[in-house]
């Protein structure tokens, strides 16, 4: 499906309406991880070169349609500044005739709203919020991949309203993430966490790939299912089940399961820990890590793949005693030459605690939309700009 393209569109000296995924960490005014807001430099850089005036939206946390004092994205603003060494003026709301008018008497050339959250319209996809906010500017760019699953007012509605394209971030995610789509063979997911709802992604790594390496928390629901001990180690009866359907597909033999783990007698960082078989977890112990022979054999695995698809930290990486798997298995793939690609929150704090996001190709920005994406399910951020070429290609 077509898209209209920044490089192409005839964007010099227009008002842009640009909508970011912001949704960064925040503690006592400081923003604690500024790669998303990194992540959108290009873009904004982009349309400075064209002589733009930026309105950059974003929603920050679930305030669910108030307005909470701590999601107020003053701090996100000064972050950006202090980026891209220029003044970004915050304003205190998202819409209104006093916004349209500091925004049209404005010299400045970025301007950022108030968190797009604190109207509870921008997550009802309101088509009245989506047109107030389209009458700030002349043109929609969209560089917010992490929120594109989310049919909200600033990502879908809005769209209905004004020319809309993707920024460079969204048409750099949809390059990589097709990779993993239709991957150079062999192909190997490598895949944990602890969410164990992702039985849509698991089908799809099961058509993709030629082998499914699990870790995580989403191991015990499958060891569960064949019958093996896992003690206390986290699993829901739900995801059970699902387990069980998974095995009984013919491709299940792709799945390759931990042969040994780190354990635990309590859940605790200073835990005693000591390593263990696989059929040999004790009812009172909790397997927090793969052990080192499941190190080995996925690292095997992966050595002559050719695309990498990592969604899902190993172990309980928050502990410094359960990191080994998440982190050996990130450096090693700093020796494999393939197409590798991460994405999911919890990989990407991983990727980022242990600084190892060179060894990748691409680090998505995602959470919720990367594993959408992959899993082929629905993302109203891209079909409405999909839908908007072809109403505006004459
Ligand atoms: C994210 O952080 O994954 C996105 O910003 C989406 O946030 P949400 O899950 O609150 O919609």
């Amino acid at each position: 499906m077509k898209r209209f393209i920044l490089a192409t569109f005839p964007i010099k000296s227009k008002t842009v309406f640009l909508r970011v995924d912001y949704n960064v960490p925040i503690k006592d005014g400081i923003v604690l991880d500024n790669h998303k807001i990194i992540a959108s430099l290009p873009t904004i850089n982009f349309l400075l070169g064209n002589n733009c005036k930026i309105i950059l939206a974003t929603h920050l946390g679930k305030p669910a349609g108030n307005v909470v004092p701590e999601l107020r994205v003053d701090p996100i603003a000064k972050e950006l500044s202090l980026l891209l060494k220029r003044k970004v003026i915050k304003l205190n709301d998202c819409i209104g005739a006093e916004i349209k008018e500091k925004i049209d008497n404005s010299k400045a050339k970025i301007l950022m709203l108030e968190n797009l959250r604190f109207y509870k319209d921008e997550e009802q996809n309101s088509p009245a919020f989506a047109h107030s906010l389209a009458d700030l500017a002349n043109v929609y760019v969209n560089d917010a991949f992490a929120v594109c699953h989310r049919k909200h007012a600033s990502v879908e509605a809005i769209t209905h309203f004004l020319p809309s394209l993707p920024g460079l971030l969204i048409e750099k995610e949809i390059f990589f993430l097709n990779k993993a789509l239709k991957p150079k063979k062999p192909a190997v997911w490598i895949m944990g966490g602890a969410k164990l709802n992702k039985v849509d992604l698991i089908k799809q790594a099961l058509k993709k790939a030629d082998n499914i390496l699990i870790g995580g928390a989403l191991c015990f629901a499958f060891m569960k299912a064949k019958g093996i001990k896992v003690g206390m180690s986290k699993v829901d009866s739900n995801s059970v089940k699902i387990a069980q359907k998974v095995l009984r597909k013919w491709s299940a033999d792709k799945i390759i399961l931990p042969i040994d783990f780190m354990i635990a007698e309590k859940l605790s960082p200073s835990a005693e820990s000591k390593i263990v078989r696989y059929n040999k977890i004790g009812p009172q112990q909790i397997a927090l890590d793969i052990g080192p022979q499941t190190i080995a054999l996925f690292k095997k695995k992966l050595t002559n793949s050719k695309t990498i698809i990592w969604n899902g930290p190993l172990g309980y990486f928050e502990w410094a005693k359960f990191a080994q798997g998440t982190k050996e298995i990130g450096r090693h793939l700093g020796k494999i030459k393939a197409i590798k690609i991460a994405g999911g929150g919890e990989t990407a704090e991983a990727i980022h605690k242990f600084h190892l996001a060179h060894n990748l190709t691409h680090l998505s920005t995602g959470g919720g939309a990367t594993l959408t994406y992959l899993a082929k399910q629905k993302m109203p951020g891209i079909d409405a700009l999909e839908n908007n070429y072809k109403k505006y290609k004459n």
